[in-house]
């Protein structure tokens, strides 16, 4: 009797162990992977940030005269209050047209390794001229842009402000690093998991740690790791199975259409699943809108898994906790239009 009483409380202590030790390697094997959104932006390449510039771009970033109609910012697809999208399957531009792909979110986006869906774009400076131009997006011209800016005095004196010693500091490249610095500034840190990074074994309910343990032993890790939790890497979407093709519409053939090299047909860069719990619908197709749904879709195509009903809740619980604290962006006050503005322009002319 005595001695199985010892046995038994032997193999309690144990067994007490082997879940202490499997909790600790869980979290080490984390943080052999993951990095925590840090709370100030990072230094930008050729484009530091003061004080100006960033009041600046937020300013320019909320401008929706940057646009032909007047009547479309930055922020009209990537809404500082719905975590830097739109809430679109594809995003909604200039006169009504639907873009081919889902906006994905500003927020983070200066730790992608590239921008866009396929990368097309550097970094966020290079991307930030895109939509201004892009006849689906906000449909205007370098020329018009900087007219515009240079009929609202308050602009001209911020650009020299921002860009002290330029002799012409109103150029669209400084609209776009303006507009880089601000988006530097949005940063979701503090999020759960980002709390157990940093040792907190609590940040996490028992079920989200059996989602994390699901999500790198099942391989979502391979394509989505990081600071970022993905943005790292371009992957075929259907490396395993070819999603149906209403998620995988057959005509957007992906990073191919910017390499024109053949292993890149359908390929895309993986999104950061930063916040993924607020930014459906899902993929750039924007045509799944729950994330359980998105997660069975990646299990089958990436991986060629069948996750049962059980294992995509976990992933799916783990991955609510990415959601970091959101930043709180002013609305700025823009300044007057004046005579000399251009007009808004509602259709797209014959120019575009
Ligand atoms: C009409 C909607 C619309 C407007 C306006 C718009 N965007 Fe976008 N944005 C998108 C879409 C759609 C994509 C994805 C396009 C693609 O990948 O081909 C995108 C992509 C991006 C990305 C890349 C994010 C990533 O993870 O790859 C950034 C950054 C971005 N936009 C910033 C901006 C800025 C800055 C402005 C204002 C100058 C702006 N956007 C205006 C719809 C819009
Ligand atoms: C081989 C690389 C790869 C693997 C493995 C992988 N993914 Fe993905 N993931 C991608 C790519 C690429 C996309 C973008 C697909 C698209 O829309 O074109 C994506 C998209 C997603 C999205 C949609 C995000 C958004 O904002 O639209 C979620 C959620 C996601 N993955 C979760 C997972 C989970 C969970 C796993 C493991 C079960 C996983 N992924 C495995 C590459 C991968």
């Amino acid at each position: 009797m005595k001695n199985s009483c010892i046995l038994l409380s032997l193999a309690m202590v144990m067994f007490c162990f082997s879940l202490a030790g499997a909790e600790s390697g869980l979290l080490q094997q984390s943080q052999a992977r993951f990095q925590a959104v840090p709370a100030t932006p990072p230094a930008l390449e050729g484009n530091p940030a003061s004080t100006s510039k960033v009041e600046l771009g937020r300013m320019l970033y909320f401008e929706p005269r940057l646009s032909a109609s007047n009547l479309i910012s930055c922020q009209t697809c990537h809404n500082v209050g719905l975590a830097g999208a739109d809430l679109q399957e594809t995003s909604v531009g200039h006169g009504w047209q639907k873009g081919p792909r889902n906006a994905p979110t500003v927020f983070n986006a200066v730790f992608n390794k590239a921008q866009f869906w396929d990368g097309r774009a550097k970094d966020l400076a290079e991307q930030a001229k895109g939509p201004v131009q892009a006849s689906v997006e906000m449909n205007n011209t370098p020329e018009k842009v900087i007219e515009t800016l240079n009929s609202l005095p308050l602009y001209v004196a911020l650009f020299a402000k921002a860009f002290p010693g330029e002799k012409q500091p109103v150029t669209f490249d400084n609209m776009a690093k303006a507009i880089e610095t601000f988006e530097a500034t949005l940063l979701t840190p503090n999020a759960p998991f980002d709390r157990y990074l940093g040792g907190d074994e609590n940040a996490l309910t028992p079920a989200q740690k059996d989602g994390l343990q699901l999500y790198l032993d099942k391989g979502c890790a391979g394509c989505h790791s990081g600071v970022n939790i993905g943005g790292e890497g371009y992957y075929p979407f259907g490396l395993a199975e070819k999603p149906h093709s209403d998620i995988l519409p057959p005509e957007d053939t992906g990073r191919f259409m910017v390499t024109q090299t053949p292993s890149d047909q359908y390929s895309f860069r993986s999104p950061s699943l930063r916040n993924v719990a607020l930014t459906m619908p899902y993929f750039h197709s924007g045509k799944v809108w729950t994330l359980l749904d998105a997660v069975k879709v990646m299990g089958s195509s990436q991986l060629g898994l069948t996750l049962n009903e059980v294992e995509a809740k976990q992933i799916t619980d783990f991955l609510t906790t990415l959601t970091g604290d959101q930043p709180r962006v002013e609305h700025p006050v823009l300044p007057a239009t004046s005579d000399a503005t251009p007009r808004p322009v509602l259709t797209s002319g014959g120019s575009h």
